[in-house]
């Protein structure tokens, strides 16, 4: 059933790179350099490009699942020692340092080493095939990192298995076993990720730090197999300190949050999915080492989907912290069996639990809340907002809010005149 789904998943996958790609204008970004590699990948996803025109395409057969499917034919171009199917530190370091098109093919990561694409030469291209497994390690990781400029990575068609179930616990980074973090893009600037497939992190999967002007597109973490199995703090995506981040057409399943934004200014998440998890998150924000790293201005999250989570919509600022939260719009938001709240947005947050005393040091001002809609779980509430004074938060709209089920509010403060509709 599960594998069924993600077969499925891979096609719109597969779909939507090719629409994505066809309009960088729209962007508003740089795409990066359309390598023969990359022509070579598009050539191989010519079957499916062509079912998207047709009538017949949503019957057309799906296909075996993506990690068993033929390899695509190693591109000539590229040369053996920038082309590695079996792992080893210093054969990495090598291509990394001398190679523009490098082809990571089913690579097995030895425990306790990063795969280090830190220092891609500019303009260098990275494409992962078949399945990359890392081997176990109680470290803290990175599994993966990758830095530079103008680069692209492309996993169409592969998988990183981070083998998580090895370590779940359920104490996810707060306590238990040593347990690393996933997939870095750290200090990269006008990179373009596309079509990365994370399976089963041990903690938090991508995390998105430093970046300017870079696209994230169509990444999936599935983690689905952690819900019942110790599978905790598995965030899909946490973004910090980057400005002008475009996140398109995510498929996240985790036991944390789906995104959360803890600082940066300008990133868009779009047509996203996601299922498990904590929903839509702002925050916590904060209690980090410095001025930039607490300040969260304009942040769009549109056209996506929330379900089986415990809460849809999430602005969580850190009890006793100082920094901003400025500019935020949810548009065109469906919420579903959401168990905790619809919206939550609270400004006592506690890692282990909400004070109930919200703070004023982080004040959240503008947030747009256009098209929200679904429902939540009879124990739950639609709307929790918690704030600590009337300047603490200011300048918040719900327009076309319609949740259903549950309780209509929990808390709203007083401070809050969208409040008083509820
Ligand atoms: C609702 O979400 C919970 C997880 O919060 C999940 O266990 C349950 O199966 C979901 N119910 C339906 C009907 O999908
Ligand atoms: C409202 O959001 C839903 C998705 O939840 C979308 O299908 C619909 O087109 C949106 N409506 C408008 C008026 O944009
Ligand atoms: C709602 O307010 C009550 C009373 O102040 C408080 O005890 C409770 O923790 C609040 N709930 C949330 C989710 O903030």
């Amino acid at each position: 059933m599960q594998l069924k789904s993600f077969a499925h998943a891979f096609v719109l996958i597969a779909a939507g790179y090719q629409a994505v790609d066809a309009a960088p204008a729209a962007a508003g970004l740089k795409i990066g350099h359309h390598t023969t590699i990359i022509h070579g990948k598009m050539t191989t996803l010519g079957h499916h490009h062509k079912t998207k025109t047709g009538p017949t395409k949503t019957h057309a057969p799906v296909g075996p699942a993506p990690t068993s499917a033929p390899p695509p034919p190693a591109n000539p171009s590229v040369p053996a020692s920038c082309h590695l199917t079996k792992y080893s530190k210093s054969a990495v370091a090598a291509a990394v340092s001398s190679c523009s098109n490098i082809i990571l093919d089913g690579l097995q990561v030895t425990g306790g080493e990063t795969l280090d694409l830190s220092k891609l030469k500019a303009g260098a291209n990275v494409l992962f095939r078949g399945t990359t497994t890392f081997e176990h390690a109680n470290w803290q990781g990175p599994l993966v990192v990758v830095s530079g400029s103008d680069i692209t990575v492309d996993g169409t068609g592969a998988t990183l298995d981070g083998q998580g179930a090895l370590y779940w616990d359920g104490k996810g980074s707060n306590g238990g076993v040593t347990k690393p973090k996933f997939f870095a893009l750290h200090y990269a600037t006008r990179a373009k990720v596309t079509n990365v497939r994370l399976l089963n992190s041990p903690v938090q999967a991508f995390s998105i730090n430093g970046c300017t002007d870079c696209q994230i597109i169509n990444p999936t973490h599935d983690n689905a197999a952690g819900d019942n199995a110790g599978g905790h703090n598995t965030d899909s995506m946490d973004i910090g300190a980057s400005s002008n981040v475009i996140v398109s057409g995510a498929k996240f399943h985790s036991q944390d949050d789906c995104v959360a934004v803890n600082s940066g200014v300008g990133i868009t998440f779009t047509g996203g999915s996601c299922i498990g998890g904590h929903g839509l998150s702002i925050g916590s924000v904060g209690k980090a080492d410095s001025t930039a790293k607490n300040t969260v201005k304009n942040v769009v999250f549109a056209d996506s989907t929330v379900a089986n989570s415990q809460n849809g919509l999430r602005i969580k600022t850190i009890a006793g912290g100082t920094g901003s939260v400025s500019g935020i719009t949810y548009r065109n938001i469906k919420l579903n069996n959401i168990s905790n709240f619809g919206i939550t947005i609270q400004q006592d947050y506690r890692n282990g639990g909400p004070t109930g005393k919200p703070t004023t040091g982080v004040p959240i001002s503008g947030v747009l809340l256009e098209n929200v809609s679904g429902d939540v779980t009879s124990g739950a509430a639609q709307v929790n907002v918690l704030c600590g004074s009337s300047t603490s938060c200011s300048g918040f709209a719900f327009k076309n809010v319609a949740l259903t089920g549950g309780a209509p509010k929990e808390n709203c403060s007083k401070f809050v005149s969208v409040c008083a509709a509820l």
